[in-house]
């Protein structure tokens, strides 16, 4: 498939890659800033080189500006020059949920590919993990464009 040439399949990250970005993840939540909500969320990217971009949301006094952990930790990694991630961790408070991605977040992270994993944990730090094909099934992305 043409998107599949665009974005090759990732590999998943090592054990030790994937402890520290579950802790990159908590740490992030740490910095949220999020008077309104009250809500921390944190999300740690990993990129194909090795790389790890955190990010917390970030909200606002007119609401509707607010942004998601995962779409600060994306436009971080974005602006730094890396466009191939393998996967991203995600922490929030919640102790009896995994932490999901908004939908909007869903499709910023798909423009970057379908086959990498999310890892979606509980406070505690247990998770369970998703491709992004799972997350936004029948999603519309950047090679749809090259079709007409
Ligand atoms: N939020 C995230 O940052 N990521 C998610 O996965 C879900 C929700 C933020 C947005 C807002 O600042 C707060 O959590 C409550 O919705």
């Amino acid at each position: 498939m043409e998107g599949d040439r665009q974005h090759p399949a990732p590999a998943a990250p090592r054990r030790e890659q994937l402890q520290l970005l579950l802790l990159r993840s908590q740490e992030a939540k740490n910095c949220a800033y999020c008077p309104y909500s009250r809500f921390p969320v944190g999300a740690a990217l990993l990129t194909a080189s090795g790389e790890i971009f955190s990010g917390c949301n970030v909200e606002n006094a007119c609401y509707s500006l607010g942004v998601c952990a995962e779409r600060t930790a994306i436009q971080k990694a974005i602006s730094e020059g890396h466009t191939s991630f393998r996967a991203m961790a995600i922490a929030s408070d919640m102790g009896d949920t995994f932490i999901v991605p908004c939908g909007a977040c869903r499709q910023v992270m798909r423009e970057f590919g379908t086959d990498w994993d999310v890892y979606l944990t509980k406070a505690d730090g247990s998770y369970i993990v998703k491709r992004l094909e799972e997350l936004l099934p029948l999603s519309f992305g950047p090679e749809d464009l090259k079709k007409v």
